[in-house]
């Protein structure tokens, strides 16, 4: 099939194709396997680490007892190396019959036993990353079938071993394929990511049609450096990536690592932070078992939880990047609230960064902070008020940020006002002050 031809099936696609099916609303909370137990299936040796049924029930039964759950962590989510060598005689995806003997709907049925939800993994293309079997265009119908079947409510659909235009063809196919099961299914589009991310290789606007939430980049290794490399990433490409975010669709810029071995504590906080900026999916992948204390606090830290499920769904922006290495995000919230963090990437000592609210483009009028992190409250600040936050190395400080209410009449006014300044945000953003 010609250019041409694929431009004219696309038209017909995206005519019929949406995914508007009301599911994540706000950016997923869950667990997934990735990142810290990647293609681990060596069950003989290492049974508390492979990838099998009891690993993903071990994660339910923690989501549920130490608190998760009820925080939000709801998607318990397999990735790769699940399925079976060989489809079945029917040509449907299996899992492999010695580490999940019971099968993916009895697992799902866990899952939904406990108020959870279970994602699982495929790939448009020949293999998956790991050479399990994928999903051809002849078999996208089959597969997104096999899953609603099996009672699962998320999808990560990778891209290994497939070109562009079996991309373009299968991913707006494979989100029509399980809109048509009836089930309604979460679906994550790593199709992006392999378009190197931006326009106008990739069309956000198609993509926020056809799926709930997108990776645009590299996957997330256990450390900072993979960490400040998203993080650098996604803020310099705010100008593209920034608006196609919204409740239903959002940007993925991968697991978190809090609670592994690749980041200090400070750096912990920074992840949450960022994530919570950039709405980003709240997907952990750790061992649950083996958790600190420090690591569970941060994770399951409320305000910066509450920051990243905010009902606006629009997502952060960086404000600033000092000649000093702090950089401050911003992120407008509901009820005239806002986020900011404050990154330090020094590498000395803690520093003291001196600014105002006005200096961050805030308008005239009376505020108050709560710092998400340390629980305290900066009380009688306006727009020109200096104040002095104190940013560790490789740290963030993080403000949730209201107006304080003067009166009902004020509280009116600035609530006009606040609605009329968030409807021109998506056009012209706070950009005219950056100093980048
Ligand atoms: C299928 O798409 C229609 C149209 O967007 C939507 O109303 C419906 O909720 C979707 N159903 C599922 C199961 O995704
Ligand atoms: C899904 O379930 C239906 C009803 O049991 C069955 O007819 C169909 O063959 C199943 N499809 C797949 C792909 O498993
Ligand atoms: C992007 O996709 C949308 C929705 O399918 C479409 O209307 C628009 O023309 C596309 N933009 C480009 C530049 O191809
Ligand atoms: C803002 O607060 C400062 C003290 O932090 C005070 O000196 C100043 O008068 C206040 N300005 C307004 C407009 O209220």
């Amino acid at each position: 099939m010609g250019p041409l031809g694929v431009t004219l099936l696309l038209a017909l696609i995206s005519l019929t194709v949406a995914l508007d099916n009301g599911l994540l609303k706000t950016p997923p909370m869950g667990w997934m396997a990735w990142e810290r137990f990647r293609c681990d299936t060596d069950c003989a040796n290492d049974p508390e680490n492979c990838i099998r049924e009891d690993l993903f029930r071990n994660m339910a039964d923690r989501l549920v007892e130490d608190g998760w759950k009820e925080l939000g962590y709801e998607y318990v989510i397999i990735d790769d190396c699940w399925m079976s060598r060989l489809r079945d005689e029917q040509g449907r995806l299996q899992p492999d019959p010695i580490r999940f003997p019971g099968g993916i709907a009895k697992l799902a049925k866990y899952m939904h036993d406990h108020g959870l939800k279970l994602g699982i993994y495929g790939d448009m293309g020949t293999y998956t990353c790991m050479h399990y079997p994928g999903t051809t265009l002849d078999k996208i119908e089959l597969d997104a079938q096999t899953f609603a079947n099996w009672s699962v409510d998320y999808l990560k659909f990778d891209g290994c071993y497939s070109n562009p235009v079996e991309q373009m063809l299968g991913y707006p196919l494979m989100s029509k394929a399980l809109n048509a099961t009836g089930r309604p299914i979460a679906y994550s589009c790593s199709w992006p990511a392999y378009l190197g991310g931006l326009p106008p290789n990739v069309n956000y606007t198609l993509l926020g049609d056809i799926c709930h939430l997108w990776r645009n980049y590299y996957d997330i290794q256990d450390s900072w450096d993979s960490m400040q490399g998203i993080v650098d990433w996604y803020f310099n490409n705010q100008d593209d990536l920034q608006p196609a975010a919204g409740p239903g669709r959002w940007n993925d810029p991968d697991m978190l690592i809090i609670g592994n071995f690749g980041l200090s504590m400070d750096q912990a906080r920074s992840q949450m932070a960022l994530w919570a900026i950039m709405a980003a999916p709240l997907i952990m992948s750790n061992d649950l078992r083996k958790l600190d204390n420090g690591a569970r606090a941060i994770l399951q830290n409320k305000v910066a939880i509450a920051i990243n499920q905010d009902s606006m769904g629009i997502q952060g922006r960086r404000l600033l990047q000092e000649k000093s290495h702090i950089e401050v995000f911003w992120r407008p919230l509901s009820k005239s609230a806002s986020a900011l963090v404050f990154l330090s990437r020094r590498t000395d000592m803690p520093y003291r960064y001196h600014t105002s609210l006005a200096k961050l483009n805030y308008e005239a009028g009376n505020y108050e902070a709560y710092d998400v992190f340390s629980g305290s409250t900066v009380k009688g600040l306006n727009a020109t008020t200096e104040f002095t936050v104190s940013i560790n190395p490789s740290g963030v400080v993080m403000w949730y940020l209201y107006p304080k209410q003067q009166s009902k009449q004020t509280e009116r006014l600035r609530y006009q006002h606040n609605r009329g300044s968030r409807l021109t945000f998506h056009k012209a953003g706070p950009g005219h002050r950056d100093v980048l």
